[in-house]
């Protein structure tokens, strides 16, 4: 594998965390996010990463200060027209996503596998964008599903589209087993594995708050102590995010069209509210006090 510089478009939590993890195994990364200020914070959550890390005796400061040398911050995507290999953690919306990956096929050398961290979202739609810009393309786009938060979790969800190559696979498994993660194969179907199952015990959560089974605290603490979960399934959706909860629910009931996937009423009440989870301050649990 010819991979040594790893492009990553999106610097929020997953493209930042991918970002880490890339650099601390000794890949040089751009990372590119059209906000200046999403870069800054994505800029300044990786110092006190590393800061982190040395500080627990993981890494010593000199690996701490090579892999922070390796990361390049920029805002504008015309930079990841260096990259070996681009993985884009963007925002969930198919729409920006066919853009990007459009934008991505024109500026990167043809060789250059394309993948996405989509947690939902058609691989094989994804990739279609990139064929009416030069057909072929699509057998280099693939999915590569990471887990927040990047740099603990040990699974990356591989997905291969319709038309991606038997030696996109190849490689993407092999960068990830690079990543020191475990990659493991899925196929493009709604959902994938991991949202396909996780999510609708997500939603049965919500279901069985709202009718007043047990209260937020009981019903998390019940699955934590009784099914060895780390967090309960409402605190979990809180840290995902109420909104993309609801994204993928709507992605399993429209793609698997079945009903049984329908969002809880109660998820797309909070979602409206703008309870959105951690990153809004408030979701099932309020965080006001501890941020
Ligand atoms: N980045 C890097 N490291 C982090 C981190 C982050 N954002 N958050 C936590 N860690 C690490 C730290 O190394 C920390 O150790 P130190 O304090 O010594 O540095 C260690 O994790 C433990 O963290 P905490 O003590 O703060 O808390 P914890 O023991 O409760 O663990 C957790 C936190 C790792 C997040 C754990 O609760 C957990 O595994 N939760 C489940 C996460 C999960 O299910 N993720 C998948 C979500 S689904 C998804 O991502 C895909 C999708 O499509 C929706």
């Amino acid at each position: 594998m010819n991979v040594k510089t790893v492009g990553v478009v999106g610097a929020g939590q997953m493209g930042g965390g991918i970002a880490l993890v890339a650099a601390l195994n000794k890949f040089n990364v751009i990372v590119c996010d059209k906000s200046v200020e999403q870069q800054h914070k994505c800029e300044a959550d990786h110092k006190k990463r590393l800061a982190r890390e040395v500080e627990k005796q993981r890494i010593p400061a000199a690996d701490a200060e090579a892999a922070s040398k390796r990361i390049r911050y920029v805002h504008v995507m015309d930079f990841i027209k260096d990259s070996d290999f681009v993985v884009e953690a963007a925002v969930e919306n198919l729409q920006v996503k066919k853009d990007i990956f459009a934008s991505l096929v024109k500026m990167v050398r043809e060789d250059v596998i394309l993948a996405t961290n989509t947690s939902s979202i058609s691989i094989t739609e994804i990739a279609a964008a990139t064929e009416l810009v030069r057909k072929g393309s699509a057998a280099r786009v693939i999915g590569m599903h990471f887990f927040n938060p990047v740099p603990v979790m040990k699974l990356v969800e591989v997905i291969k589209g319709l038309q991606t190559a038997e030696g996109t696979t190849a490689t993407t498994l092999e960068l990830a087993k690079l990543l020191g993660k475990t990659p493991i194969p899925a196929n493009d179907r709604p959902g994938f594995v991991s949202n396909r199952v996780l999510m609708p015990l997500i939603n049965e959560a919500f279901y069985a708050w709202m009718e007043g089974v047990a209260e937020p605290a009981h019903l998390d603490e019940i699955m934590k102590l009784g099914c060895n979960f780390p967090m309960g399934p409402l605190r979990l959706a809180d840290f995902i995010g109420l909104d993309t909860c609801e994204h993928i629910m709507n992605v399993l009931a429209d793609g698997l069209n079945n009903d049984r996937y329908r969002a809880c009423p109660l998820l797309k009440q909070l979602v409206a509210a703008g309870r959105l989870g951690d990153k809004s301050g408030r979701g099932v649990f309020d965080y006001s006090q501890t941020k």
